[in-house]
């Protein structure tokens, strides 16, 4: 072997990968709030789509995942031209970055947000122009998008990690100001009370970004979507993997959506909690983003009513020590202060609240 050789490209010699959550081995005891997973298990009518696929195995998938493709495009009333299936909607993510942005054409983002688009630009050799929030409540202002100089913007909302969801108004004062392409990642839409999606009749720069991996339960079968103008679709397709989703993916994702009252029926389950959760925030006296997510960004206090970085990780490593995952984004002062703990079923919210006025106590004493 004479890998010592090798070289690699030139812009990866100070890269680093993206950082996921943790993924414990044993799933049993652990009680798992830091992925901003769906807490129940995807729809039953995907085991019998998923084993009628099996003996079609040994053939190849339907490249553009055309049953999914027009179903996905009815549910949104727009055409299937206008609607593109990925490997998740990461991979929606990184086809617009191989697509819109190169060496000369920079990428946005406001930051903090989700990590993987600094990944994907730094993968790409693109610039990547941070531009920060407006105030500690996640708040944008649209003319420094428009004034950025990127071709290709990455809009969060619901924002991650804050949860803040920004309405249709806003959004539509970003993309008419703005003249390249803006991406508005709708990872945690299903969940909020509006969404973006009859922009796409107003612009031509605006592509949305959807997962199955949140709202449908679905994270470990990797589907997602991207939805925008035919133009915009038809150029992220000539650099989409050929066969991007295979025939099990594609067969439970068709048969999840078609689940429609089970889908509405874990929303309805993880809203509630969610808002449960908020309120026993409100009684603790701890500062929390208003969430339309299936998280909560929330800064936990000492009993000494202090809050900060130290006071975050404390709470974050003995909910670890007592089994209990959420995440914490130390890197940042807008998130060191803060946890964020994804919605799970009543029962692990229980445990969590319970363990929360433990550490209170603790510390208390201590
Ligand atoms: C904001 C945001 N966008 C996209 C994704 C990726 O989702 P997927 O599982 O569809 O790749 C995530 C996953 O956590 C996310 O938080």
């Amino acid at each position: 072997m004479r890998v010592g050789s090798l070289q690699t490209s030139n812009r990866l010699r100070c890269h680093s990968a993206y950082l996921p959550g943790e993924q414990p081995k044993t799933q049993g005891s652990v009680i798992k709030l830091n992925t901003n997973e769906n807490p129940y298990p995807p729809s039953s009518t995907l085991t019998d789509a998923i084993l009628s696929e099996i003996p079609n195995l040994n053939l190849y998938p339907s490249p553009p995942s055309v049953a999914l493709r027009e179903e996905i495009a009815q549910l949104h009333a727009l055409d299937p031209n206008q609607v593109i299936i990925g490997n998740g909607s990461d991979d929606i993510l990184n086809l617009c970055v191989r697509t819109y942005a190169d060496e000369k054409l920079k990428i946005g983002m406001f930051e903090p947000s989700y990590s993987l688009y600094e990944v994907l630009a730094g993968v790409q050799g693109s610039e990547l122009i941070r531009i920060p929030f407006s105030d500690d409540q996640f708040s944008i202002e649209p003319e420094k998008v428009a004034t950025c100089g990127a071709n290709l913007f990455f809009l969060t909302s619901p924002h991650a990690p804050s949860g803040r969801l920004y309405s249709r108004k806003q959004l539509s004062l970003v993309a008419q100001k703005f003249s390249g392409l803006l991406v508005i990642d709708e990872a945690y839409a299903d969940f909020a009370s509006e969404n973006a999606v009859s922009l796409l009749s107003d612009f031509d720069n605006v592509l949305i970004t959807r997962t199955f991996s949140k709202s449908y339960s679905l994270a470990g079968l990797r589907v997602g979507y991207g939805l925008g103008p035919a133009r915009v679709i038809s150029e992220l397709d000539k650099v989409r993997e050929v066969y991007n989703l295979d025939r099990l993916a594609q067969a439970g994702a068709l048969a999840a959506l078609r689940d429609r009252k089970y889908f509405q029926e874990c929303l309805e389950k993880v809203i509630e909690q969610r808002n449960l959760v908020a309120s026993q925030f409100d009684d603790f006296g701890w500062l929390h983003i208003t969430s339309s997510a299936n998280f909560i960004f929330v800064q936990p206090k000492s009993s000494e009513e202090k809050v900060g970085p130290e006071v975050a990780l404390s709470l974050f490593e003995y909910l670890a020590e007592n089994n209990i995952l959420v995440r914490y984004f130390p890197k940042h002062p807008q998130t060191s202060s803060f946890l964020r703990i994804s919605i799970g079923k009543p029962s692990e919210m229980s445990i969590l609240i319970n363990s929360i006025k433990s550490w209170r106590q603790e510390k208390q004493q201590g």
